[in-house]
């Protein structure tokens, strides 16, 4: 075995503190995959020589896309590394960065891994911007002291370029309190209470002092305070729970001091905070009293009433060809000529009644008359999702009450479709839709809804199967399943005007004309949402193509820069394109539990940012698609959906969308005319610092004699009310009549 060749050791006193850190750029190098070249005897005298701070391709190895290679490092690791270390339990390997995956085994045996391989089961994950720190137990992780370590490390690259780069392998003990953590989880269901979690990766034991206070970030005024002296083990975190009033808006400032070196964690977050009253147990309709279908076409519609259960359903005017489901609400049947029916429906539980007088109007351009709110699987479970999931969501829509707020569209995403088609040209559905028919009846027997994901090149955004050259057969296929909304994005399309070498706009709308031709020929009312299309603004034409809906934006995430961007910055100036049954669609939600794929996370937009994202989204008159897991949601996540009052705004069937009225340094209005002659205004702190204002200067033509409603407290405001916080990345949302 060839002898230690690359071992630098450098001395970085003052930089960390320690005196001695072990520090290799070079490696022995070979392409391919065999799990064998992990073990430190193998022999890896043919391999060639890599400098390990410059990915594979730089260094004159080929690109191999998806494909692996391995490096294996040999590295004398002396003793004295430990001595005058502050933490002397731990070794830690400060690796490279590995472009895309990799795993890294010290002496054979696994120390870490970052991103995920194409074979593991959660699917492939590409971690190449991620800082890889594995520590190893000084003990126990198998280091081969004043002798010769193999550190081999499995690099998996999916394309481009391609290995490990950036920084050396360094080894070295952690600095004094380094590796000490804490991490708030805000547990917000029944009792509201946030859990705090102090844990020290390194140290095998320590102690000190945690504080946390509570402050209402409205008034000022301090709620609660608690000191605890706390002792902590390695692999032992301790834990705090600090309950809180989830009706105020309460500020926690949590603080640990470590006795022995001093250090301080500190951290403060905004706990969730419910501004809506709850229902009422007694029924109560939260629908605009407006429907609209296409004559002939078959009716699907659940009256959304919350209140107690169960609830019983009537109506002794129902027109004929019209049936409603005694304990469901859901109208069924069809009307084949164009009219206008109104009828009267009562909703009844052990509480009392309630009823709302309906129009069902019945013509061509009938389809979305409000904008469409439900559910769609892709900023949760994105190409991950299944049958299961998508029943088990839509049950959960039900079981939670969000149908009983107008959540009525159950769609899927990308990640349905089968990897090719059948001889006969017609597409089916993957392994995890195992009866999408029996899926979509099952849907419908509950007066919900069920969209489905295409695009017009040849493969979906996610690389599964689209529907260029089989437009008809698809539309066709999807009718008989039951389809209600089909969501057709653009993505491989931008092949076919390379092919044609046809940049013009008429090379957009052609795609999307052709495939309304077959979807308005299917005898069922099929919602058509039009995708963003890379550049191209699809608000300037969807109208012409019939769509419903159409994307006015690239993708959102969960972070408030993109809230800013998606929203408030590339939506202004767009109402004019938005009117009743075709409306600008600024993407779906991304409040509660979201991930794209497998693992899930809670949203990364604060509290303060949630309220703003819905009040903006229900001002756009946008499409309302919840975007997280709905079985995991939340009480505040549950609140922030199911506000009546909030969601009329969305509803409104006057459906002119907000435009900006102002924007005063990070002050935004932006205000929307509602049908019954009353005006929404959301004033909108976009900066990072609570203001204080006097809203009257925001209300559009204010006058003393109006009423001005808090639509998130669902509650009218004194003229004092009317100056008050309006908090960083925050808003108040008013109904001023
Ligand atoms: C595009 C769309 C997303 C989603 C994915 C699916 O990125 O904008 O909303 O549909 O495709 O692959």
């Amino acid at each position: 075995m060839r002898k230690l060749l690359f071992v630098t050791m450098v001395v970085l006193t003052g930089l960390r503190g320690n005196a001695q850190d072990v520090s290799v750029s070079k490696a022995f190098f070979r392409q391919g995959d065999d799990m064998n070249w992990a073990r430190p005897e193998m022999d890896d005298a043919s391999w060639s020589e890599i400098d390990i701070t410059k990915q594979w391709d730089k260094q004159g190895f080929p690109k191999n896309n998806r494909a692996y290679g391995w490096y294996r490092i040999h590295v004398n690791i002396p003793k004295s590394l430990l001595s005058g270390a502050d933490q002397q339990n731990v070794v830690i390997f400060e690796m490279p960065k590995a472009d895309d995956v990799d795993e890294c085994y010290l002496n054979g045996k696994l120390i870490g891994s970052t991103g995920r391989m194409p074979t593991d089961p959660a699917g492939y994950f590409c971690g190449v911007d991620i800082v890889r720190n594995y520590p190893v137990d000084v003990k126990k992780g198998g280091i081969r002291w004043d002798a010769e370590n193999v550190v081999a490390v499995r690099v998996y690259n999916r394309g481009g370029s391609g290995g490990l780069f950036w920084r050396p392998l360094t080894l070295r003990c952690p600095n004094a309190a380094e590796g000490l953590a804490m991490q708030l989880t805000e547990e917000n269901n029944g009792q509201s209470r946030c859990e705090v979690e102090i844990s020290c990766d390194y140290a095998s034991a320590t102690n000190g002092t945690f504080t946390a206070t509570l402050t209402d970030r409205e008034t000022g005024a301090k709620l609660t305070s608690l000191t605890k002296r706390l002792s902590i083990k390695r692999g032992r975190p301790a834990r705090v729970s600090v309950p809180y009033d989830k009706h105020k808006m309460c500020l926690l400032t949590a603080t640990y001091t470590d006795a022995k070196t001093g250090k301080v964690l500190s951290e403060s977050k905004q706990m969730k905070y419910i501004l809506t009253p709850a229902a009422p147990a007694t029924p109560r309709f939260n629908n605009a009293p407006l429907y609209g279908v296409r004559p002939g076409s078959p009716i699907i519609y659940r009256f959304p009433v919350s209140g107690e259960k169960p609830m019983k359903f009537a109506c002794n005017n129902l027109p004929e060809g019209l049936q409603l489901s005694e304990s469901e609400g859901a109208l069924s049947g069809k009307i084949d000529k164009p009219c206008v029916l109104t009828f009267t429906v009562t909703a009844e539980n052990a509480r009392g009644k309630a009823s709302q007088d309906f129009t069902l109007k019945v013509g061509e351009n009938m389809i979305g008359l409000t904008p469409p709110m439900g559910w769609n699987s892709w900023n949760c479970f994105g190409l991950s999702v299944s049958q299961e999931k998508v029943m088990s969501s839509a049950q959960a829509l039900i079981d939670k009450g969000l149908a009983d707020f107008g959540y009525g569209y159950i769609n899927i995403d990308d990640g349905w479709e089968a990897p090719e088609r059948n001889p006969d040209g017609t597409i089916e559905a993957n392994e995890k839709f195992p009866s999408m028919k029996g899926m979509i009846d099952w849907l419908h027997e509950r007066g919900l809804k069920f969209g489905i994901y295409s695009s017009p090149g040849e493969t979906s955004c996610g690389g599964y199967l689209g529907s260029l050259d089989h437009e008809q057969l698809d539309a066709e296929v999807w009718n008989k399943w039951g389809v209600d909304y089909l969501k057709y994005d653009w993505c491989s399309y931008e092949r076919v005007r390379e092919k044609d070498n046809d940049w013009g706009f008429a090379s957009c709308v052609r795609p999307y004309l052709l495939m309304q031709k077959f979807v308005r020929q299917q005898p069922r009312d099929i919602f058509y949402s039009l995708g963003p299309l890379g550049g191209t603004q699809v608000y300037l034409w969807g109208i012409y193509c019939d769509g419903n809906s159409w994307r006015t934006a690239q993708d959102i995430d969960d972070t408030w820069k993109s809230i800013l961007d998606v929203g408030f910055r590339q939506q202004a100036e767009l109402a004019k394109y938005s009117s009743v049954g075709h409306w600008n669609d600024p993407d779906m939600l991304v409040v509660g539990k979201v991930g794209w794929g497998a693992d899930l996370r809670e949203t990364r937009l604060t509290p303060d940012e949630q309220y703003s994202h819905i009040t903006l989204w229900t001002l756009l008159a946008s499409n309302m698609l919840i975007g997280c897991d709905i079985a995991q949601m939340d009480e505040f996540t549950l609140n922030l959906l199911c506000n009546n009052e909030v969601n009329a705004i969305n509803q409104d069937i006057l459906g002119k969308q907000a435009d900006r009225d102002r924007k005063e340094g990070d002050i935004e209005v932006w205000s929307r005319p509602l049908s019954d002659g009353a005006i929404a205004v959301g004033i909108f702190n976009v900066g990072d610092k609570d203001l204080q204002a006097d809203m009257k200067s925001f209300i559009p033509s204010w006058e003393p004699a109006k009423t001005v409603r808090d639509l998130w407290r669902q509650k009218d405001l004194s003229a004092d009310e009317l100056r008050c916080t309006i908090p960083a990345h925050g808003c108040r949302y008013l109904r001023v009549y």
